[in-house]
């Protein structure tokens, strides 16, 4: 059994329209999306700004509701839980963010900070508590801790910074952990130190990772299987390697035009993409991808592409399959 099987999920921002404004307009931030994560996976998410990385990670961790579809968590269905029975399941997950700066609380010592989901959890004494934020400190490398404990977050380097923000999720020990871009805000020089951080952690505590990116690069580094995704809907999904190497939808193909690539004898042709993203706000039938394929057909406009698998653990949502 996986350790997360995501069925069809769907999330809807209602937009408030005008005051004169019949039609419900929605934003299809996530849409009809399927996949399975094992225990002890990194699981990438990756695709432009909007397309709905950030929702999609939300949803997992249940810090939103969705619209539609399931989340089974180990078999149950986590999907619509509320009250004690979420409170219950919240046990097991926990989400960083990519803005230490906004994530942290400027108020909250990094005592606070980190002992903040103990206590809304009601683990432990205060005294059990402290020694417990002392031992995440310590897990993320701030050593010693009590240099760090009675300080506040801007008193605190980026790198720093984004460390409590791992040493808060990783202090309830979760099983399951949703990093949105916790890199994107820091310099080049310390994001590898963080990145290397986490997969550390993910080792030494069998930690299941979803790491959300919009750099393919970032990905290739943290992730054993990438999912591409466009406006909503998840366009591409296979391991990293096989991705990189093999892509089959057309806008994977133009992703990865843009990425550098290491070995220079391996020259790749740089794709560029017509016109804009299209915007989620009520999209019309069909593949998101086509009014900007070259290879779109009549098919692409009126039915939406299902995500098959077309070679072993490569699933692609294409009428034209490479
Ligand atoms: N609370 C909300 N209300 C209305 N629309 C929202 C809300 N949250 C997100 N959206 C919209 O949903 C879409 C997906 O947003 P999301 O933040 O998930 O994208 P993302 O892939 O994380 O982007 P980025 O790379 O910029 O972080 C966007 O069009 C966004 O404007
Ligand atoms: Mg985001």
């Amino acid at each position: 059994m996986p350790l997360l099987d995501v069925q069809n999920l769907t999330k809807l921002f209602a937009l408030k329209g005008g005051l004169f404004q019949k039609q419900q307009n929605f934003v299809h931030a996530v849409e009809d999306v399927s996949f399975q994560i094992e225990k002890g996976e990194s699981f990438g998410l990756a695709g432009e700004s909007g397309c709905g990385k950030t929702t999609c990670g939300k949803l997992l961790v249940r810090l939103i509701d969705p619209t539609e579809g399931h989340i089974y968590f180990k078999g149950e269905d986590i999907a619509y839980l509320k009250g004690s029975a979420l409170k219950e399941f919240r046990k097991n997950v926990q989400m960083i963010f990519q803005d230490p700066y906004e994530s942290l609380n400027p108020r909250f010592s990094i005592m606070d900070t980190i002992a903040e989901p103990l206590i809304i959890q009601d683990i432990g004494t205060p005294e059990e508590r402290e020694e417990l934020v002392a031992n995440a400190l310590k897990t993320v490398d701030l050593n010693p801790p009590e240099d760090f404990i009675f300080r506040f977050p801007h008193e605190l380097s980026g790198g720093q910074r984004q460390r409590i923000a791992v040493a808060r999720a990783l202090v309830i020990n979760p099983e399951f952990i949703v990093a949105d871009e916790p890199m994107s805000m820091l310099d080049v020089s310390i994001r590898a130190g963080v990145m290397n951080l986490l997969l550390e952690l993910k080792e030494r505590f069998n930690l299941t990772l979803v790491f959300v990116t919009h750099d393919l690069a970032v990905a290739r580094y943290m992730c054993n299987r990438v999912a591409i995704m466009y406006v909503g809907k998840m366009v591409e999904l296979a391991e990293t390697e096989e991705l990189i190497g093999n892509p089959y939808h057309p806008y994977t193909k133009a992703l990865l035009s843009a990425v550098p690539v290491p070995d220079p004898k391996e020259k790749r042709e740089r794709i560029e993409l017509r016109g804009r993203v299209p915007t989620p706000i009520n999209p019309p039938p069909g593949c998101r991808f086509a009014p900007r394929c070259e290879y779109a057909k009549e098919i692409c406009t009126q039915q939406d592409p299902v995500l098959t698998e077309v070679e072993n653990g490569h699933w692609v949502a294409c009428f034209q399959r490479g």
